[in-house]
């Protein structure tokens, strides 16, 4: 199969709304517990075009990082003076322990999973912090999850991965070194915009998918915030 790297950036481009459970409100939630200081490095893993780097902007004046393994999504970047990589989360170009925070944002179900969080825990400095704003397999392990998702990959020609549980993700997230620090449902993004509305309209559409294809029968979403131990 021919995957779709670029996907996101020819749905998103039309748009510009974050891609990501909860839209930017749970962005703000997540930005509600960090609190950013001047200076601070950021990485953004899977940024897409840039949306929430473009917030980080707004809000602290710190150096900020964008990875994507789509560089078409990167092209499309307003930047605002983020440095911008086209790599994987699975290795990511970067030295160890640099960043103060590092965020992912609807990124997993595209990765392995374990591999990212070490990758992420690694570059992070020690006493740094890990947002994840994400699709988790729900706890019951559904059956027909595996088929499921094998099927919305064929529909959409963009690789997915089945998750980990919650459960699974902080022991990962344990064995890299970093320790939960708070854990939440991802709020419900304001459904009644016309513009999320639109987009969904859109997608269901462009990949022909039913509205009975639910992925919330198999996946929770959660905001995850991680802290590297200070060894
Ligand atoms: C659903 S979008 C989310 C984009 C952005 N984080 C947001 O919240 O709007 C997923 C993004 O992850 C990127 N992606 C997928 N697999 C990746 C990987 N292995 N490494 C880095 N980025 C990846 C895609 O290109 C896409 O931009």
């Amino acid at each position: 199969m021919k995957w779709g790297k670029n996907y996101i950036s020819d749905t998103q481009r039309l748009f510009r709304i974050p891609l990501h459970p909860g839209s930017l409100e749970a962005t703000k939630l997540i930005m509600s517990r960090i609190p950013l200081r001047e200076g601070f490095t950021i990485c953004d893993i899977g940024c897409g075009v840039g949306i929430t780097l473009n917030f980080f902007a707004n809000h602290c004046n710190c150096q900020r990082f964008g990875v994507d393994i789509s560089f078409k999504s990167l092209r499309r970047i307003r930047n605002h003076g983020a440095r911008l990589l086209n790599a994987s989360a699975e290795n990511l170009p970067f030295r160890s322990g640099v960043f103060d925070l590092i965020i992912i944002e609807s990124v997993l179900l595209h990765c392995n999973m374990k591999s990212v969080f070490s990758e992420v825990s690694r570059i992070a400095k020690p006493g740094g912090q890990i947002a994840i704003n994400d699709s988790f397999l729900k706890q019951n392990r559904p059956k027909g999850v595996r088929e499921f998702l094998a099927h919305v990959q064929e529909l959409t020609r963009v690789p997915i991965i089945p998750p980990l549980t919650l459960d699974e993700s902080s022991h990962a997230l344990a064995s890299t070194h970093c320790e939960i620090e708070f854990m939440t449902d991802t709020p419900q993004a304001d459904s009644s915009s016309s513009i999320h509305r639109a987009y969904g309209k859109f997608i269901r559409w462009k990949y022909r998918i039913k509205a009975s294809h639910n992925l919330s029968q198999y996946l929770e979403n959660k905001i995850i915030i991680a802290r590297k131990i200070i060894e």
